[in-house]
């Protein structure tokens, strides 16, 4: 009799600790307060890049392609509702053959039906020195015929993990035949 009962006492202990365990793991695992120093996170700094956008629409080999449009589309003289799926060079000069510093992966898309208004949504991916490997997403509008269009950068990855920030757009050349643009950003951002 206390053999039986000292056996159902101790798996019933088992039991409960086992709950305890697991209930007290899944809770602490799911979100924890960290110190941004021990995580590794030291100082703020602000950096800005500076670099030359290619977005080559008429050629044999475009950089940015049309993937999906409105049937009124055409009849817009802003191109309302074209989507554009690009990987725009990024180099250090206004020369395409200068050195290439990144590429920019995404979409525009005409948003705007008064004038050319596009929405970014892109990853400016780097391959320059240090920056190699890591990116920083933009989202904004941009009115391609406006001196200079500015665009938040909203987060970034590698050494721009918790980017924040704006990019400066200004274009540099446009051939308004082909739709091929050179244009020179400035981008701002803090990130650590
Ligand atoms: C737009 O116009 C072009 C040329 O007229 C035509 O080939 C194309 O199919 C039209 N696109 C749509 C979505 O209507
Ligand atoms: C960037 O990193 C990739 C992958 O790690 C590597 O293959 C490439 O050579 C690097 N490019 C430059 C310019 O350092």
């Amino acid at each position: 009799m206390p053999k039986t009962f000292s056996k159902l006492s101790s798996s019933t202990f088992f039991f409960h600790f086992t709950l305890l365990f697991f209930s007290a793991t899944s809770s602490g695992s799911f979100s924890n307060i960290l110190s941004p120093k021990k995580f590794g996170l030291k100082r703020e700094k602000l950096t800005h890049l500076h670099f030359y956008f290619h977005d080559i629409v008429s050629s044999r080999n475009p950089t940015a392609i049309p993937v999906a449009s409105s049937a009124s589309t055409n009849k817009s003289h802003t191109g309302f509702g074209v989507v554009m799926m690009a990987d725009d060079p990024l180099t250090a000069a206004p020369d395409p053959n200068s050195k290439l510093v990144g590429k920019a992966q995404g979409i525009y898309a005409s948003a705007a039906q008064d004038e050319v208004g596009l929405l970014m949504v892109m990853n400016l991916a780097f391959m320059e020195g240090k920056y190699n490997g890591s990116s920083l997403s933009l989202l904004g509008r941009n009115t391609v015929f406006s001196r200079v269009r500015e665009m938040p950068i909203v987060g970034g990855s590698g050494l721009f993990r918790f980017a924040r920030g704006y990019a400066q757009a200004k274009t540099q050349t446009l051939d308004l035949k082909t739709g091929n643009a050179v244009v020179e950003y400035n981008v701002y951002v803090f990130h650590y």
